[in-house]
């Protein structure tokens, strides 16, 4: 299906009503203003401007470098191109843990500067102080638990979370936490599958499953890597659409041994 620039735009209400009326939430990455406008006329729902950003345009190994700049900045251009979907902006690391004031100032900077219609912070009772305070200012959050990238020092590994009892029940917790602090939704990141079902039938707020199983109410994917433009990283979890990585490198082999042999350009190509 394509979606035009009149279709109706996608808001936080519009989620919770798929919750209810059972309908699944799409979501997936965008960084830039030309991939973001071809995902938005896909007909994604969401489009998360992810602090995957770091791993997938600036080639590091975490998430943590991210800086808030960086984040407006690619919020920004992929505000440009979108008609339809919901804009969720990453907080970076560093940006609203340990002091909801600052949490506060970081959220309204990337609403103000970068157009974006909703923020994303990992983590639960750690955090939910910040959570709280930005809501107070009207500023709508998605919540995000089990596997949060930017604890990876703390986490020592991107490994399954949440499969013993402690983490699970603290999962849970932490779910009826962010769904009572008002947060619109939450993403569940690499839990079990039953966890996921059980939590998703627990709160009334959409969940939106990466490695989480299909009992989510949504499910969302980094865009590099369903694309196939990543194909360093192969989770179990990464169903891969399209082999773009092979598309692309052989265009560019092509490209290069038609300007070597004077294939391109030829004179229907020329002025
Ligand atoms: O940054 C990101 O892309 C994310 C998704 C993996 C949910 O947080």
């Amino acid at each position: 299906m394509s979606v035009h620039s009149n279709a109706r735009k996608v808001t936080t209400h519009t989620l919770q009503e798929m919750k209810r009326a059972g309908e699944k939430i799409t979501m997936l990455t965008a960084y830039d203003y030309s991939l973001a406008k071809l995902v938005d006329r896909g007909g994604v729902d969401v489009i998360l401007v992810g602090d995957s950003a770091s791993n997938v345009m600036a080639g590091r190994d975490t998430t943590v470098p991210m800086s808030l700049d960086h984040m407006i900045y690619h919020a920004q251009c992929v505000e440009r191109a979108v008609d339809r979907a919901l804009i969720v902006v990453d907080m970076p690391f560093g940006t609203y843990q340990g002091n909801s004031a600052i949490a506060l100032e970081s959220a309204i900077r990337i609403m103000k500067e970068s157009g974006g219609h909703a923020v994303k912070l990992e983590g639960g009772s750690e955090i939910v102080e910040s959570v709280q305070r930005i809501l107070s200012a009207g500023i709508p959050v998605m919540g995000h638990l089990g596997l949060t990238p930017q604890s990876i020092y703390k986490f020592g590994t991107y490994t399954v979370r949440a499969k013993e009892e402690e983490e699970a029940a603290k999962l849970i917790e932490d779910a009826k936490l962010l769904e009572e602090s008002g947060c619109f939704a939450i993403v569940f990141e690499k839990i079990p599958a039953h966890l996921a079902k059980q939590v998703s039938e627990a709160i009334s707020i959409p969940t939106i499953g990466i490695g989480a199983g299909q009992d989510c109410d949504g499910q969302v994917l980094v865009l590099h890597d369903m694309l196939g433009i990543t194909t360093d990283f192969s989770p179990r979890f990464l169903r891969r659409y399209l082999d773009l990585e092979t598309q692309i490198t052989g265009a560019v082999q092509q490209y290069c041994e038609d300007v070597r042999s004077g294939d391109f350009p030829n004179e229907e190509e020329s002025y």
